[in-house]
């Protein structure tokens, strides 16, 4: 198996019962999901960052949100138009996006 460099967990308010309702899945985060897939294709990137959908981590007035290992790094109140700043300066340039972190 391939370790991945990045991997990273989005929360679509996953439940149990594999319903997708809560708020990071009202605030579009599937659509977050697919730009972090779509980037992973375009930039060649599927042996180095892996992507996940999750239950909610207990921090919905801050979502959607994404966390980032193995650094640990949370990302919050997240857009799809944050999704190539993530991929140019945390995957490509090692350096987390400071004013996306909570
Ligand atoms: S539903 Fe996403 S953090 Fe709670």
């Amino acid at each position: 198996m391939v370790q991945p460099k990045y991997h990273v967990f989005i929360c679509t308010s996953c439940r149990i019962n594999g319903q997708q309702k809560g708020v990071c899945f009202q605030k579009d985060a599937l659509d977050i999901v697919r730009a972090f897939m779509d980037e992973i294709e375009e930039r060649e990137l599927s042996g180095e960052v892996v992507v996940n959908n999750t239950g909610c981590f207990g921090i919905c007035e801050k979502g959607p949100v994404a966390v980032v290992y193995p650094e640990g790094v949370w990302y919050g109140n997240l857009t799809v138009e944050d999704v190539p700043r993530i991929f140019d300066e945390h995957f490509e340039q090692g350096k987390p996006v400071e004013d996306l972190m909570i």
